[in-house]
């Protein structure tokens, strides 16, 4: 059985208390929108239930050019009903990009991959981005942290390591992560 079962989303295990679509995740999505101009279409990786897919649609994206996935059954079953034909549930290592987004996104999920594992993995998410990523990393554990699926947390500069795209930029969004943009180079 999976760990991204229901209780890692909704309390009792992993990060979320009640994991529940928020006006913030719209805003997410317009700031990618503002921050990238020309990205006209958008993935997202361990989507979970399409939070950010739903935003972008919301404002104006055709459906058809957002996508997203993510390995849990549930979070996929319990998907965005907007969404729900452009989510997949699958492994970023199973993954097999049939096309390119301009931006591919990923947020609260490379921490959780083993490290061993971490140069494949970026490189199926940036084998996916026609231009850019936009890629949250954990780069120290919070005190309050208590998701023992948060198996790779590691300075800026040996995340970069694993990228072969250029950081455009980076900036400290909590004490413990950073928000990096990347471009295909
Ligand atoms: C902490 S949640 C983040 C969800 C969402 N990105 C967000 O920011 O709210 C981490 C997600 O990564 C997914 N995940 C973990 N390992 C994965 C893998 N190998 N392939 C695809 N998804 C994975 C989990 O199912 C979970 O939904």
């Amino acid at each position: 059985m999976s760990i991204y079962d229901e209780a890692y989303y909704n309390g009792g295990r992993g990060a979320y208390k009640r994991y529940v679509y928020k006006d913030s995740w719209k805003k997410r999505a317009k700031g990618n929108m503002d921050a990238f101009p020309d990205a006209k279409s958008f993935m997202d990786v361990g989507c979970a239930k399409g939070f950010i897919l739903r935003g972008y649609v919301e404002l104006g994206v055709p459906i058809e050019d957002v996508y997203g996935y993510d390995i849990s059954e549930y979070a996929i079953k319990e998907a965005e009903s907007v969404i729900k034909d452009q989510v997949e549930c699958c492994s970023v290592f199973d993954f097999k990009p049939t096309r390119q987004w301009d931006l591919v996104s990923a947020y609260d999920f490379l921490e959780h991959l083993p490290t061993e594992r971490m140069r494949e993995a970026v490189k199926i998410l940036e084998d996916s981005s026609a231009k850019y990523l936009h890629i949250m990393l954990m780069v120290e554990k919070a005190d309050w942290d208590t998701d023992e699926s948060h198996v790779s947390i590691m300075p800026l500069e040996e995340w970069l390591k694993f990228f072969s795209f250029e950081l455009i930029e980076s900036s400290r969004d909590f004490p413990h992560i950073e928000m990096a943009k990347f471009k295909r180079v």
